[in-house]
């Protein structure tokens, strides 16, 4: 009980220290408030296996990881080697109960060499290579497999490709959500 008490005071503390550097050096982090929605899918979806294009310096890892059970597998893509030593740290630091695996590649490269299948997955890297990640993606996941977009509100026009496959091609039940002045497009394979 007190392990269990500390190690989520932990986990809160280092999302909140990377929201303060966010703050200052203008990271576009998931932040707070679409990160609520984040993790309630993710807790509403209970994934063993879970991808996510954009790792940045961990923060939407850690927040999905907090949600999920040491049995969950996270694996994230980041292209910059420099964000994935940062990463790697705060996720440490956080302590989540599920194994993260970071890998450094450009997920256009990275993903077709993944085993799947994911159950979830979270898309936060280039806006204009959206559609192109989820098709990649496509062949490792399965029915019912959640697919959240960040940013559809404020890059709907750089993602729109993907918006226009995820609402219209039959293959996923897709609905937007709006937060704030941006939002996130939530997909579920069908
Ligand atoms: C918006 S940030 C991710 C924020 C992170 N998901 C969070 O909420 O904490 C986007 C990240 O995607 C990375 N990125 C951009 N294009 C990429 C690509 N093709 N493959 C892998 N990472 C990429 C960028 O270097 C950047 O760190």
């Amino acid at each position: 009980m007190i392990a269990e008490k500390s190690a989520f005071r932990s986990v809160e503390e280092v999302l909140r220290q990377i929201e303060e550097a966010a703050q200052r050096e203008f990271l576009p982090i998931v932040g707070p408030n679409k990160g609520r929605i984040l993790a309630e899918e993710v807790r509403k979806a209970k994934p063993r296996h879970v991808l996510e294009v954009g790792t940045l310096i961990g923060y939407s890892a850690i927040l999905m990881g907090k949600e999920l059970d040491e049995n969950a597998e996270i694996v994230t893509i980041e292209i910059h080697r420099d964000e994935v030593q940062i990463a790697g740290e705060n996720v440490v630091k956080a302590n989540i109960p599920p194994k993260v695996t970071i890998i450094t590649g450009d997920a256009l490269e990275v993903i077709p060499t993944l085993n799947g299948p994911f159950d979830f997955a979270f898309i936060d890297a280039d806006k204009s290579e959206y559609f192109q990640y989820l098709r990649l993606a496509e062949d490792k996941s399965h029915k019912g497999t959640v697919v959240v977009a960040d940013n559809a509100g404020i890059f709907a026009d750089q993602m729109s490709d993907y918006l226009d496959y995820v609402r219209n091609s039959g293959r996923y039940r897709s609905r937007y959500v709006q937060v704030g002045d941006d939002g996130m497009e939530i997909s579920v394979k069908l």
